[in-house]
Formats: structure tokens, sequence, C-alpha cells
């Protein structure tokens, strides 16, 4: 399973590579619809951003991070209050994940274009919820460094709600069945198949036999 490196065969078959400039090409990412509010004035209403950098940061406690740019509505409202909501995005959402990235809060309420809910958050005070998301993870801001174009915002996830739906008759969440959407170089994905799990390119041959044909037959549900 693993590749002999070694082999001399190996080396006739490394492909030609082209340089290019440096960029942001880290692929794919998750999408996510984040959600937020301020506090006071014209910042005291619900807003969505759509953010493709947004990443796991660390796990005890559970934090994440979002890049943010001092332009965008989002960035005082989640500076003011220190709540945001990440939202993760399925294929019903895709449409207005693009739309709420192109559209500022400062001309027009995207939960209302979009016809979308906002519900209150477990843990937060100020951020709504995505009600239509299949699962949201409420973030409390614990630091902002300000990068070159953006601002890096590390957060705690305090809370974590998911759709009622997505879980499977034993009660787990069955996060494959959400139809979540990746963004890859300007363009929106599915994620289509799954090609194995976390070790399975270590995993004795019978577990990796069973535990495939468990993924296979889930995934016909
Ligand atoms: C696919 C996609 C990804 C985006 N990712 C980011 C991002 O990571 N950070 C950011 O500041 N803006 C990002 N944007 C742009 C904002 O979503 C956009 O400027 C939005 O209109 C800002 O809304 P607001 O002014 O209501 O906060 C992205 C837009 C799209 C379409």
């Amino acid at each position: 399973m693993t590749p002999d490196r070694s082999s001399p065969e190996t080396k006739e078959t490394i492909p030609s590579r082209v340089p290019m400039e440096p960029s942001t090409l880290l692929s794919p990412v998750p999408v996510v619809l984040v959600s937020c509010r301020g506090r006071t004035g014209p910042l005291d209403r619900n807003n969505l951003i759509t953010l493709a950098w947004a990443g796991t940061i660390n796990s005890e406690p559970p934090m994440l991070s979002i890049s943010v740019r001092k332009s965008r509505l989002s960035h005082p409202m989640i500076r003011e209050t220190g709540e945001f909501v990440v939202n993760l995005v399925d294929e019903d959402l895709v449409d207005a994940c693009d739309f709420c990235g192109v559209r500022s809060g400062r001309d027009l309420d995207k939960f209302d274009a979009c016809r979308l809910t906002a519900i209150p958050s477990r843990l937060l005070d100020h951020a709504p919820t995505l009600a239509e998301s299949p699962l949201s993870l409420e973030c409390r801001v614990d630091q902002v460094i300000e990068l070159p174009s953006h601002d890096l915002f590390l957060a705690r996830i305090v809370a974590v709600t998911h759709r009622a739906d997505l879980m499977d008759p034993s009660g787990r969440l069955a996060l494959h069945r959400a139809r979540l959407v990746a963004y890859l170089h300007g363009e929106y994905w599915n994620l289509s198949r799954c090609l194995g799990f976390f070790g399975y390119s270590v995993a004795a041959p019978p577990v990796l036999k069973r535990r495939m044909r468990t993924i296979r037959e889930r995934d016909r549900d």
C-alpha cells in the first residue's frame, strides 16, 4: 500500500512540475457561512459573510480561526461582540453562500434576501445561528492578529449544534449525509465519494476490508 520510493522505476515516472507565483492555493478548503451581529447602532443586526479562510487550529480547547478583511461589515460586528458562528454549507445552501460572499450587509439583509432563518445560538449572546446549516460552531474570540490584508480571529468553539436529520438511527452524527461543499480554486465542489478513513493506509487488511465495506454500505443508504 505504501509506495516504494526507493524503486528505480519511480524516478522515471516522476511528473514534471511547473513553478507558479506564490499564492493562496491551499486546496480544497471548507467554505462556510459565518453569522454575526454587532451591539451598537447600525451594527446591531444579523449578518452573514461567506468565508473560505477558516480552519481548525487547536483541539483542547477546541479552537478555529477565520481571516476577515477590515473592510467587511462583519469585521466590526465580530470585533464588537467577540462572537461569531461558523455554519457549514451544504448543497442546498451553496447559492446563498455565493450570494453572501458578493453582497454586503451594508446594502441588504442577507438572511431576508436568501430566505434564511436566524435563530438564537445556544451559548452566545449576540451572534445568531443559521437554522438551515447542517452543523454550526459557536465561537468566542480569544485573540486577533492583524495581518497585512486580513485580520486573523483565533476563537474558542464553545458550543456545536447540528440539524436533527443528520443523526443516524444509533443517535450518532452522520456528517457524511450532509452533502457538504468544498471550495477549490474559485469553484464550489461537492464531496462525492469516501476514499478512506483516518489511518486506513496502515490498517490491518481485515480491518481495512471491514471498515471500507461498512462505509460503502452506509453510503448506499
Ligand atoms: C467563496 C468566497 C470566499 C470568501 N472568503 C473570504 C474570506 O475568507 N475572508 C474575507 O474577508 N472575505 C471573504 N469573502 C468575501 C466576503 O464574503 C464578501 O466581501 C462579503 O460581501 C462581505 O460581507 P459583509 O460586508 O456583509 O461582511 C469570500 C467570498 C466568497 C464568494
